[in-house]
């Protein structure tokens, strides 16, 4: 956990999630979607019912190598993010990542705290080596974050996300993550 200051001065509480958050993510969710045409839910949300977010929520934090943090402003739900790492002895070093921002906080150094958290959860951890994920190829705000942070891209996909009946292409990108000596 970590309290950081906004641009504008305001503290954020950046956190784990807690299973009492579920309903307050799954609103949160909704309002991302429809502030933003990059993520992969529109404002619809995502596709959960309050008590398998909360049980979803309860599950990830006994799992070493998935994270998921919430923001939070003033007692408003203002960010979010969640890291996957792969189920499987091969792959449970590695995994992606996905992040948002409430559209009146966008600027505000909320985005880059999120990925700072999740990066030193990362590197103490010692299990988590390499960070990807996909954003759509004109998100310049969300990849000049990323690039900041370290993060490179290793590739394009075409066809990733369908919105307002166009295809959109997506950039991969990745990090490696190293044990501190
Ligand atoms: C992408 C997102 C998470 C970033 O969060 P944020 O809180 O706005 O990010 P921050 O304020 O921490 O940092 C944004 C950085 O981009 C810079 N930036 C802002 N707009 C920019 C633009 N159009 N082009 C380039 N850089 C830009 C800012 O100056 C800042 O850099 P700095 O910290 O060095 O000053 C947020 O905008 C968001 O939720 N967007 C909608 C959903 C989304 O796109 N998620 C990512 C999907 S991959």
């Amino acid at each position: 956990m970590r309290i950081v200051r906004t641009r504008s001065g305001h503290p954020v509480e950046v956190r784990a999630a807690e299973p009492a958050d579920a309903p307050a993510l799954l609103a949160y969710f909704q309002r991302v979607g429809a502030e933003s045409p990059h993520l992969t839910f529109g404002a619809e949300g995502v596709e959960l019912t309050e008590a398998e977010e909360h049980a979803y929520i309860a599950r990830t934090r006994n799992l070493e190598n998935v994270l998921f943090l919430v923001a939070v402003m003033g007692g408003e739900l203002v960010g979010s993010l969640t890291f996957t790492g792969g189920p499987r002895p091969r792959n449970r070093h590695t995994g992606e990542f996905g992040v948002s921002v409430a559209q009146p906080y966008w600027g505000e150094g909320v985005g880059r705290a999120l990925v700072e958290e999740m990066l030193e959860w990362a590197v103490a951890g010692g299990i988590i080596r390499k960070i990807d994920l996909r954003v759509r190829t004109d998100n310049a705000r969300a990849i000049a974050l990323y690039e900041r942070l370290g993060f490179t891209v290793e590739g394009r996909m075409t066809r990733t996300l369908l919105t307002d009946g166009r295809f959109h292409d997506s950039f991969l990108m990745g990090r490696q993550v190293d044990p501190v000596p």
